[in-house]
């Protein structure tokens, strides 16, 4: 069956090069880095078929979700040892000098679908870019696309890019931030060898900030390392109280991505999915009359990749320790968003029972932001969502 619910994915690169829209409120500092990230940690052998072609894509989700495919504990073949060094392109940047939040610093994690780019969309800035309103609101950002995406590397992905592989590569990108030494072990992209409040910068606090599987993944850092993080906004995520009829992996419309875009997609490999068209997109991450024409565009112009294990591991990345998480969580979710809540969050949880789950959270919130599909930040509206999360951050000194 398909305990493949939430998979939810969206993601962000903002490779701003120079010459950024005149309307862009910050003169950014950002730096391009590629992070050597060393981990080492166990992944799951699940039993799946091979995804080669199309024909195998559309396949795999007929035996995820058939009434008799097995469930996930029937799927867990064993664990095989991952002990490996991943190359993953991110980007740094911090505020103007002075600004009142700049030794907090966000590490976003986008989710399925994208890369980086999700947090910073190059078209209106202002009015969508988590990074450029993270930046105006003082905090330093990084973001960074997940193992399988974007300019990072792309390995196996049954047996690698996996939930808990990338939760191990979050710790570890979170560990070098507070070390300050996160570009100084990076391979330097662009030109910032001047700037020592880029090269060496040292945080004082890490608020975590996730997107839809990238919620999961920082989900999963929170409860398997619950001291590791100073707060988690888990966006496009909820602990709900419906079935959730709309997140299933039948709606993402995959194909293979390499056969649906051999240019695009000529590195990933086999068990490498993508949506097959933009309207596929709009189901999943925008609801009508919340979005303009030209984000649906963008979006499926930054479209990307998931891979098979990641849909298998969804869930299974998650920790023991949320208990003992102390510090700040908020959750938000688009009123209408079709995977999380079947379409209509409002409603769908309980926040009592939230508290439950994160008896220890110092503050606990769930924020829903009107009117808006799964893709916060690829909606109309979406600063004001942004508000919402800093507002709540602010509440607790953050
Ligand atoms: C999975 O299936 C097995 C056997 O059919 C059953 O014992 C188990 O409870 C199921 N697990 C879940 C999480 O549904
Ligand atoms: C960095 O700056 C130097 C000198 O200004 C220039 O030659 C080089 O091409 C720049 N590199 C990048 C990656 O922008
Ligand atoms: C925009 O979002 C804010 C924050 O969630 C909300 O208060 C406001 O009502 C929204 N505006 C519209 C037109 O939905």
């Amino acid at each position: 069956m398909a305990s493949i619910l939430i998979a939810f994915v969206i993601a962000a690169l903002a490779v701003k090069k120079g010459g950024a829209s005149p309307t862009t409120v910050n003169h950014r500092s950002c730096v391009q880095i590629e992070v050597p990230v060393s981990v080492e940690t166990t992944a799951i052998k699940w039993l799946q078929p091979r995804v080669d072609s199309n024909i195998d894509a559309v396949d795999w989700v007929r035996y995820q979700t058939t009434r008799a495919s097995p469930n996930n504990t029937e799927s867990m073949m064993g664990r095989i040892p991952v002990k490996e060094t991943f190359n993953i392109n991110g980007q740094l940047c911090v505020p103007p000098k002075g600004a009142a939040r700049s030794e907090t610093l966000q590490i976003a994690t986008h989710g399925g679908g994208f890369d980086k780019r999700y947090w910073d969309a190059e078209i209106k800035p202002e009015e969508y870019s988590y990074v450029e309103a993270a930046l105006s609101e003082g905090y330093s950002i990084f973001t960074y696309d997940r193992l399988g995406t974007g300019k990072s590397d792309k390995p196996d992905g049954y047996d690698i890019v996996q939930l808990n592989v990338q939760v191990e590569i979050l710790r570890q990108l979170t560990q070098l931030a507070r070390s300050g030494k996160l570009v100084s072990t990076s391979k330097k992209l662009s030109n910032c060898t001047t700037n020592t409040r880029l090269t060496k910068y040292k945080p004082s606090k890490v608020v975590h900030v996730g997107h839809s599987l990238g919620s999961l993944v920082s989900v999963g850092l929170i409860t398997n390392y619950p001291t590791e993080s100073d707060g988690l906004i888990a966006t496009g995520f909820l602990i709900t109280n419906v079935p959730l009829s709309g997140l299933n992996v039948a709606t993402w419309g995959f194909e293979l991505a390499r056969e649906n875009d051999p240019a695009l997609f000529r590195d990933r490999g086999s068990g490498y999915l993508v949506s097959a068209t933009k309207s596929d997109v709009q189901l999943n991450f925008l609801r009508k009359g919340s979005f303009e024409l030209a984000m649906l565009d963008y979006a499926w112009q930054i479209r990307q990749t998931v891979t098979v294990s990641e849909f298998q591991s969804l869930t299974t990345g998650f920790g023991e320790k949320g208990a003992e998480f102390r510090a700040p969580l908020q959750m938000v979710v688009g009123e209408n968003d079709y995977g999380v809540c079947g379409g209509d969050c409002v409603g769908a949880y309980d926040l009592d029972v939230i508290k439950q789950v994160y008896p220890g959270a110092t503050d606990l919130d769930v924020h829903v932001q009107p009117g808006t599909g799964h893709g916060l930040t690829l909606s109309i509206n979406a600063t004001a969502g942004y508000k919402a999360s800093f507002d709540f951050l602010h509440r607790s000194g953050l």
